[in-house]
């Protein structure tokens, strides 16, 4: 189980994309996240983005314990992370692939499409004390 990291030595590898399991019906498809056994965590929050004006950039953060699985529920949208070193670069377009985001990274969210939908499962309460807002204060933290 993934609880506790130290994010500063965190480095861009250590993200991966996670096929979730999927029932596919007659009537559509259905995707269930159990917690703990589905993602590699307790799932303390919920959240979704929505409403994100076409094309628009949402993130620009880091956060310093968080783990998260984040997806497109609908939609599509790029994630960039970066480990102050390296960048990765992932597409999100199906409600069946999941990216974990282990602490320590910071994150931009661009390119999404209209309609489109990122939900985020996350390890922990919000806390802004969790979060890093400044991109040189994140290459400090890193060092
Ligand atoms: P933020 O995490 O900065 O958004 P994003 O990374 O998606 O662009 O959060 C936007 C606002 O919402 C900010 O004022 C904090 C608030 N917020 C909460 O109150 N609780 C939460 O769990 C989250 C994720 C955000």
């Amino acid at each position: 189980m993934l609880e506790v990291k130290d994010g500063r030595k965190t480095s861009v590898e250590e993200a991966r994309l996670v096929t979730l399991p999927r029932i596919d019906i007659e009537s559509g498809s259905i995707t269930v996240i159990n917690s703990g056994i589905d993602v590699e965590f307790n799932i303390k929050r919920v959240y979704y983005l929505y409403d994100v004006p076409n094309r628009s950039d949402r993130g620009a953060h880091a956060h310093k314990e968080l783990f998260q699985l984040i997806l497109a529920a609908s939609g599509s949208y790029e994630v960039e992370l970066d480990d102050s070193i390296e960048k990765r670069s992932f597409i999100l377009r199906q409600p069946d692939e999941g990216l974990l985001i282990p602490p320590g990274l910071w994150r931009d969210l661009k390119q999404f499409s209209g309609g489109a939908i990122c939900l985020v499962l996350a390890s922990l309460p919000y806390s802004e004390k969790d979060y890093i807002r400044s991109y040189n204060e994140f290459i400090l933290w890193k060092r």
